[in-house]
């Protein structure tokens, strides 16, 4: 369906569809009207019987295309204005209810709760596509890229799936995360050591960005004289991910995807001959079910890419919804009202918004949608986090409310592996700011980056 012409459906239709809708269109037309051809041998009666249904298929789908016509929305996600805010885009959804069909995307999308969560457990819907359907390739100039992706949980399903997550959930155990608490406060308290005494800093480089970088680099066993490198590699391969990359950037990814690569086999050599206590060295050694090179390197590559990232921009996104709105600082050094608020802003502005499932069979999406078998269809994680009819006041940033688990991790079999870890790094972060700097406000007022798949911004000037 993706990069095919839009093309007129029928006459009494004035907005473009594509011909996977058309398709879609009148295979669901067929299943209302039971298709019956007018034949020399039909009598005068069974001819005016097929006319009526002809009749009727037209009609049928004219008003299956006009119900795919007020689900067609177009939305370019470069545009300042959306980024910035695709809340009041998600509005727009969440009044219309069901599917839509972004048109600039080229994908029907789903931005109810209900519709995602389920989608997200739903073994119909999973991340590569069925079996006979091609799996999306890079081009050739992404092939160091493709290769350190070819084993990445997020690029499998079971049983090759079930196989790595079991190893990474082993290794990836919550003691050792909770272990690693003490050495992330003292690691926060650095950080701000070194920028307190200016009055001011762009907290997203000089403490957003940099402690997720040195956790992930502790866990894994990456030397943290690296840190600086892996920012700059996760940096440049997380932009394939947002569709808009140029071939430029891709080309930047893939010397990223190459370099990382190389530094995790000598890593990896060196773990095989002398085990330490990290991931990787239990990666490594995992018996009887020992991962080979390649897959621990993909792994190890989407623990910093998935790790690191959606942290950086969640823990910018919960501190300036908190300079925005709250005064009260009680929360501080009470660890239960420090995670209400990481999980409530996890809710009302998580840094990934959109994820796509390829459909595994036909899926009735609504009455009129059906995607089909091999289709791809996105599940918009920020939207559904703020559908009206899931959360009270979903507009509102509430860290008291009690209405229950969002999607901002996901669900079901991909759901986060680093879930424990993320929400015990922003409490430490956030926790750690807001008790050195008390008098801490908004430089100037921030503005979000070019990139709506990984929501989070550009940079965050704060003073004290
Ligand atoms: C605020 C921070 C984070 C957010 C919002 C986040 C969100 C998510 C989401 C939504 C998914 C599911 C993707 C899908 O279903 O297609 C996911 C998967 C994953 N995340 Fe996170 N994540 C965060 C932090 C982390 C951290 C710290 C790590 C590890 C160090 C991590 C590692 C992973 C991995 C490996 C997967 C793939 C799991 C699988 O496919 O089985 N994430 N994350």
């Amino acid at each position: 369906m993706r990069g095919q012409p839009c093309e007129p459906l029928v006459n009494a239709v004035t907005l473009p569809v594509s011909r996977a809708q058309l398709k879609t269109a009148s295979r669901q037309s067929r299943r209302l009207v039971p298709f019956n051809p007018v034949g020399s041998s039909q009598t005068v009666f069974e001819q005016a019987r097929a006319k009526t249904i002809d009749t009727a298929m037209a009609y049928t789908l004219t008003m299956i295309t006009q119900a795919i016509e007020s689900r067609t929305f177009s939305q370019n996600p470069k545009d300042p204005v959306f980024y910035n805010d695709p809340y009041a885009f998600y509005s727009k959804l969440h009044k219309l209810g069901g599917p839509i069909y972004w048109q600039d995307y080229d994908l029907w999308c789903l931005s109810e709760f209900d519709a995602v969560n389920n989608a997200l457990r739903d073994s119909r819907f999973a991340r590569l596509p069925p079996a006979g359907f091609a799996k999306p390739e890079h081009p050739a100039h992404l092939s160091d890229f493709s290769k350190v992706e070819e084993y990445s949980l997020l690029a499998l399903e079971p049983p090759h799936h079930t196989r790595i997550r079991k190893s990474v959930n082993q290794a990836f155990m919550n003691r050792r995360i909770v272990e690693m608490e003490a050495g992330m406060v003292t690691l926060a308290h650095e950080l701000i050591d070194r920028f307190e005494g200016d009055g001011q800093t762009d907290l997203l480089r000089t403490y957003a960005m940099q402690l997720p970088v040195t956790v992930i680099a502790r866990l894994l066993g990456v030397p943290e004289t690296q840190t600086e490198a892996l920012l700059d590699w996760s940096h440049a391969m997380v932009r394939v991910y947002t569709l808009t990359q140029t071939h430029e950037e891709e080309i930047e990814a893939n010397k990223a995807a190459s370099d990382f690569r190389d530094l995790l086999l000598e890593l990896i050599g060196q773990r095989r001959a002398q085990p330490q206590d990290d991931l990787l060295s239990h990666l490594v050694l995992l018996q009887p079910d020992a991962l080979s090179d390649d897959e621990i390197v993909s792994t190890a590559v989407l623990l910093l890419n998935a790790g690191h990232e959606a942290t950086v921009h969640q823990i910018g996104n919960a501190v300036k919804v908190l300079l925005e709105t709250d005064n009260d600082r009680s929360w501080i050094d009470n660890d239960k009202q420090t995670d209400n608020i990481v999980a409530e802003a996890m809710r009302y502005d998580a840094p990934l918004h959109l994820f796509t499932r390829f459909a595994q069979e036909d899926i009735d999406l609504h009455p009129g949608v059906i995607v089909e078998k091999g289709q791809e269809v996105a599940l918009l994680l920020g939207a559904a986090n703020r559908d009206p009819g899931r959360f009270n006041n979903a507009n509102q940033f509430l860290p008291d409310r009690s209405d229950g688990a969002t999607v901002a991790f996901g669900a079901g079999l991909h759901f986060c592996v680093g879930a424990i870890l993320a929400k015990l790094e922003m409490r430490v972060a956030i926790n750690t700011l807001f008790k050195r700097l008390p008098n801490l406000h908004l430089g100037t007022q921030p503005e979000y980056a070019n990139s709506f798949h990984f929501h989070g911004l550009e940079s965050l000037q704060l003073r004290w």
